[in-house]
Order: structure tokens, then sequence, then C-alpha cells
């Protein structure tokens, strides 16, 4: 089918929960996408930071390959023998004890939760219902009922209530907010759930005090920080956690998305045994989490971006594509931030909205994404080298 015809299909079939640009996807190499009339893109997305190895890696093709003709899924109910080794692969690229392994980031997030309350009941004598857990304004952390709850975005919480209680919504990079709420309910408090850099929100990047505020004043209030790195980990700010790379460790992180390379959901709670030992048989799980594909494709993945230096490439480039948008001196730009190989780009009121750069931006090869009506967000896949950054900055040059 043609991409006309498609699209009109899925705007007669499919639910309306997203607008996407109207390009028809069919391939994917590296950092490039071809559309099914053969246009070629590069791609500045990068499925939101799941795409971090390129698309179709062919390391982790080929272990998905090699797994999906041996064992796919056992359910835990049985043990596999692909689980235990991602496990510690992965606790020991990000320095924790253990892993519990779900499917998409929200389900990470939700045992996270899950973990912070009732550690909060069991270790820090919070009494029963009533542990609360800080979060911030502007942040993503999915889709859930409980997760939206705390949403500060009307569009992804207006109509889904009612909603889980225990959720308090701070000012995002407004230490003293958070001090604030520690010496009013410091018992209370169970964790602080935190985005290092708020990616959805468009690369907002707290003020370097921040989060080593945070961590001092968990550590004063017997409260755990838990990092949700699932869009700023795994590279794409620079490092394998922005929270490390930024000299801060948490005591428990959520990841997902680039776990996997773009192939399967799989997605990750990390914690030290003294919070991970909350969970025992029954209290929590997923049918399809950790199974032996998963497994495989994710192991693969973490190495692809150990292998081929990818933290380090995501700098490198990240360097070239934030100095080259500067050095276009383009009046449509408000402000852009960046960390590593993602950039949050205002535009000015007077430009346009950033979807209409986004597509403007498509027209001339290059797929990004507008965030929150102003921003576009640019994240290619930390695979890419200086020529593709120098196409992404020839498109940008055309259209700011
Ligand atoms: C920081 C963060 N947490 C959680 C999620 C949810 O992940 P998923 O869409 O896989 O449920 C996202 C997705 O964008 C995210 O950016």
């Amino acid at each position: 089918m043609d991409a006309r015809s498609l699209i009109e299909l899925e705007s007669r079939r499919a639910a309306r929960n997203y607008a996407p640009l109207d390009v028809v996807l069919a391939k994917g190499e590296g950092c490039w996408v071809e559309d099914v009339e053969g246009r070629r893109y590069l791609d500045c997305l990068s499925a939101y930071g799941a795409v971090n190895q390129g698309h179709c890696h062919p390391r982790i093709l080929k272990a998905l390959v090699e797994q999906a003709s041996r064992l796919t899924l056992t359910s835990r109910a049985f043990r596999n023998d692909r689980f235990a080794p991602l496990c510690r692969k992965l606790g020991d690229l990000l320095g924790f004890d253990r892993v519990l392994l779900m499917n998409t980031g929200a389900e990470a997030v939700e045992t996270a939760i899950k973990a912070a309350r009732k550690w909060g009941y069991t270790k820090k004598g919070i009494p029963e219902g009533r542990a609360e857990i800080l979060v911030f304004e502007g942040n993503f952390h999915g889709r859930t009922t409980t997760i939206v709850g705390f949403s500060s975005d009307p569009e992804s919480r207006e109509g889904f209530g009612p909603f889980a209680p225990g959720f308090t919504a701070l000012p995002f990079g407004d230490l003293e907010a958070v001090e604030a709420a520690f010496a009013a309910r410091g018992p209370g408090i169970a964790a602080v759930l935190v985005e290092p850099i708020q990616g959805e929100a468009g690369v907002i990047l707290p003020p370097d005090d921040f989060l080593p505020g945070i961590r001092a004043l968990c550590d004063t209030h017997r409260a755990l920080l838990i990092c949700d790195e699932i869009q700023s980990g795994l590279g794409r700010a620079g490092s394998m956690a922005a929270s490390l790379g930024s000299g801060v460790r948490p005591d428990a992180l959520t990841i997902g998305k680039a776990l996997s390379g773009g192939f399967y959901p799989v997605s990750a709670f990390l914690a030290d045994e003294e919070v991970m030992e909350v969970f025992g048989p029954g209290t929590h799980g997923s049918t399809y989490g950790g199974n032996p594909l998963a497994s495989a494709i994710a192991e693969a993945a973490l190495d692809v971006l150990v292998d081929e230096d990818l933290c380090g490439n995501s700098r490198a480039m990240g360097a070239q594509l934030h100095e080259g948008i500067l050095a276009l001196r383009s009046p449509k730009v408000a402000e852009i931030r960046a960390a590593g190989l993602w950039i949050g780009l205002d535009l000015e009121p007077s430009a346009g909205t950033a979807r209409a750069a986004c597509e403007e931006l498509a027209r001339h090869g290059v797929l990004a994404k507008d965030t929150h009506g102003r921003t576009i967000r640019l994240a290619p896949p930390l695979v890419a080298g200086p020529e593709e950054i120098d196409f992404a900055l020839s498109a940008l040059s055309k259209v700011l």
C-alpha cells in the first residue's frame, strides 16, 4: 500500500492516541530510515531514545534471531538460561546488586513505586497506607493510571481519575521546595522519584546542585532517591546513567527503551539488596518480564553500548550538534539545552510551532519530534557520525 492509503486506513481504523508526522516508515538501518516510497530520512528521535544503538543493529538482530529459534518464553514459573547472566551484566554495568526485569518503561516505574512504598512501611516504619513519594512538575514517567495521576500535563491526566494518593509534585529544579517538603513531612516520605533530565518536558536540565541536594536530603531523612533514567540513561546524556554521570548514586534506577536497542520492550528496576528484598515471591512480576528472548536481546544491546563506546560518541557528536546549532545564530531559536546527543531547542514565539518546524525538517530529510508546542527535541541514534550530524545541521540551517 502507498503512504496515502496507509495514512487513510490508520485514520479510519486506529485509535487516535497519537498525532504522527505523515511519514510512513518501512525500513531502518543505523541512523537512517526509509519510507514506503523509498525516501530516506535521518532519524533524529530514535523512538524517544529506544534506538540508541541505531536501527536493526546487526549484533542485536543476530542475538534476537538465534534466541528466537531456541527459546522465547518460559514465564518465571521456570528458570531460563538467559535471565541470570543479563541481571549480572546490567547490575555490574550500573553498579547495583539486583535487577527486576519488566517490559515497558511505565512498568519499571510502577515497580519503583511499589518498592518505595513497601520499603517505607517495612524498613522506615511509615504507618501502612501513609507513604508519600515526592515527584516533580513536568515529569513524564509513563501512562498507567497511577503514573498519570501525578502528571502535570492536562492531556495525560484529565478524564482518567480517580487517581492514587500519595504523590506530591514539586517544581523541578527547586531544591528549597524539596527541603521544605522534608522539613514538614520527612518521616512519611518514602522516596523522591526524579528524572535527572526531563526528556518529554523538552530536555530540561536542573541546576547543578539539584540532584546532589536531593541525595543529601534523602540521606538525612532516610528516604530513597529513585532516578528514572528510561530516557536519560544508556548513553543518551553521555553516560550510562545521567545521575551516575553527574556523580550522584541513587538508591534505585529505572531503565528501559535502549535496553533492547529498539527490538523488543525490556525494562528494569535496579536496586541494592536493602531495597530489592522487599519483593518476595508473589509480590510482583509479569509473564514476559525476564523472558529469554528479552534477556538475549538486552545483553546484546548492552554489549553494543559498551563495545562501541556509545557514551563517548554521544558526548562527541552531541558537542558537534550543539556547537553547530549555536553557530547558526538563528533568530528563531529562543533557547537550546544539551546533554550528550540530546538537545531541546525552544523556538521564539514568532517562529511558528515546533510541529510546523518538524514537518519542514522532514521535507529536508530529518525526522524530529516537537514537544510542548515550541520545543524541538533532537536525539539521533548514538551511532551517528560527523557526516550525519552535518546532515542534520544542514537541514536545521534551512528550517531555522
Ligand atoms: C523518563 C521516562 N519514564 C518512563 C517512560 C515510559 O516508558 P514506556 O513508554 O516504555 O512505558 C518514558 C517514556 O518516554 C520516559 O521518558
